[in-house]
């Protein structure tokens, strides 16, 4: 299926606009894109309980899981210098979307592509 890239991150980017950052200061967006191309956004959480803290790629996917999406075909992920998903949400990512090409993006909106088992090669299965 034609996926349109610059579209996801497009939403990626808006929805690191939205992120609940005030003690990192560091805003992570995500859209994801199901394969009815519905794209479900998320972005990072930050708790006054810091580890309780939840990243904008588990956001997008647990927000999907629970409106009833299961089919992932893309995630786009901003942040602002280009930092990939940490461990944990790599481990999502591959559980519940399998491996789906990741477009990283970066401030200037200049983005790369990945996908999940590049980046979590051994995922727990
Ligand atoms: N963060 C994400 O949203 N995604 C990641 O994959 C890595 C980190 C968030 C968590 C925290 O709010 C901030 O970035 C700094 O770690």
């Amino acid at each position: 299926m034609e996926i349109n890239k610059i579209k996801l991150v497009e939403k990626a980017i808006d929805a690191q606009s939205k992120a609940i950052c005030p003690y990192s200061n560091y805003p992570v967006g995500a859209a994801l894109l199901t394969k009815n191309k519905d794209i479900i956004i998320g972005f990072n959480i930050e708790s006054k309980a810091y580890p309780t803290t939840l990243c904008a790629e588990r956001v997008a996917i647990f927000s999907a899981l629970s409106q009833g999406y299961d089919n992932f075909i893309a995630m786009a992920v901003a942040t602002v210098d280009g930092g990939t998903p940490c461990g944990s949400c790599r481990q999502i990512i591959v559980e519940f979307a399998g491996d789906i090409p990741i477009l990283v993006a970066d401030s200037k909106q200049n983005y790369f592509e990945t996908n999940s088992l590049e980046l979590l090669p051994k995922p727990f299965a």
